[in-house]
């Protein structure tokens, strides 16, 4: 099994922390374009290399809804509505979603009630938004730009690692 070395390393600042990460999903997809197996293993590296963190997966948009990929953590609702929750608004937006306080953004979906922050990469082949990566904290304010700016080029090495289904 590929070990995940940048797991959780205190000594890492969070640009080198995402560099090591890349490199850990980098190494995990290689030699496999399959869409599923790659998501599952990416949502696996991420839940488990990412401190405080209680749930790590994909919604992929199937027509105008989302509906749940693969993921770690606790069960999750199946299917999102157009627009709805943070994962509807940030395909609404086609931009990456930073909530501090779920309890605080309009709509939110709470799917385990430990989630306090949350943050919402869409997944963009071209100009279509084909889902989102999906990363929920108990922690309050747990995600910041950096994280954004991670997560979404993580997400590009797995769109461009693989065949992607849909
Ligand atoms: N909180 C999300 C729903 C998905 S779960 O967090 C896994 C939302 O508001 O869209």
């Amino acid at each position: 099994m590929h070990e995940i070395s940048a797991s959780g390393d205190p000594s890492l600042n969070k640009a080198s922390f995402y560099a090591q990460l890349r490199e850990d999903v980098s190494a995990i997809l290689t030699g496999e374009r399959d869409w599923i197996a790659n998501t599952a293993n990416c949502a696996a590296v991420l839940y488990h290399a990412l401190r405080d963190v209680n749930w790590a997966g994909f919604y992929f948009l199937q027509g105008e809804e989302l509906v749940l990929g693969p993921f770690q953590g606790k069960p999750a609702c199946v299917r999102i509505g157009p627009g709805r929750g943070v994962c509807g608004a940030a395909v609404v937006q086609r931009q990456t979603l930073v909530v501090p306080n779920v309890h605080e953004f309009p709509g939110h979906i709470a799917c385990d009630c430990a989630s306090n922050a949350e943050i919402v990469v869409p997944l963009i082949v071209g100009d279509r938004i084909i889902g989102v990566l999906d990363i929920d904290s108990p922690v309050l304010e747990r995600f910041s730009e950096e994280d954004a700016a991670g997560l979404e080029s993580i997400v590009a090495c797995l769109l461009s690692a693989s065949e992607v289904g849909g």
